[in-house]
């Protein structure tokens, strides 16, 4: 783990051994900064890695941002912890010096729910997304342009926790915004199998190759 630095992130920085595309990895609830190395390495072998705890603790889980109840969002937090997101990935771009232009999200569950709401809110700062088991974070006022930036969303068909509609509601959302949408569904509940990872590997190879 490294110190938080100014804007409150617990953090850890993997680089790259190639010039591609860096990932952004948000873990789920009461995950931390060391979870999500693993998949990262299995998803995109070589990449940079940018991983930051999330800064709220519920019952000392740490979490991206607060919510009243199982998928009952504390939106005002969210917001905040959004912008205290982006602002970190751009200290941590000069900071670590790597691309800014090809940051692929790849987040879990409440990760990946930040990650939506990044997209949502500041449609510029990342060049692709993996979400595994998202939901619709927020509802915004207009639609950003999403225009040909490429998501994955990976559902689980019985996930008890977000339930898999709401995973749909979001690619309609995403697709709506113009963003190139390839939707996954996996036969299990709210945990990754590895058609996740597999299917999210294949997209990955096929995409970083085109990202803007
Ligand atoms: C979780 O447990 O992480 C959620 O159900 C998703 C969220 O709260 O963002």
């Amino acid at each position: 783990m490294t110190a938080p630095d100014a804007s409150g992130f617990a953090h850890r920085f993997v680089p790259g051994n190639s010039e591609g595309p860096t990932l952004l990895l948000l873990h789920g609830t009461g995950g931390d900064e060391n979870d999500l190395l693993p998949l990262g390495r299995e998803l995109l072998p070589g990449a940079a890695m940018l991983s930051p705890r999330g800064r709220v603790l519920e019952n000392g889980m740490p979490r991206f941002f607060r919510r009243f109840g199982e998928g009952r969002f504390d939106l005002e937090d969210l917001k905040v912890q959004t912008e205290l997101l982006a602002t970190f990935i751009r200290e941590a771009a000069a900071k670590y010096g790597f691309d800014s232009s090809k940051l692929i999200a790849v987040g879990y569950s409440n990760g990946a729910n930040i990650a939506g709401s990044l997209l949502l809110t500041e449609p510029r700062l990342l060049a692709g997304a993996i979400l595994f088991r998202p939901m619709i974070p927020f509802v915004p006022e207009s639609l950003p342009d999403l225009s040909a930036i490429p998501v994955y969303l990976s559902a689980g068909r019985r996930d008890p926790i977000i339930p898999p509609q709401q995973t749909s509601a979001l690619a309609d959302m995403l697709t709506n915004a113009g963003a190139a949408v390839s939707m996954h569904w996996h036969n299990g509940g709210h945990e990754l199998g590895e058609d996740d990872v597999v299917s999210a590997r294949e997209w990955l190879a096929k995409t970083k190759t085109h990202i803007r």
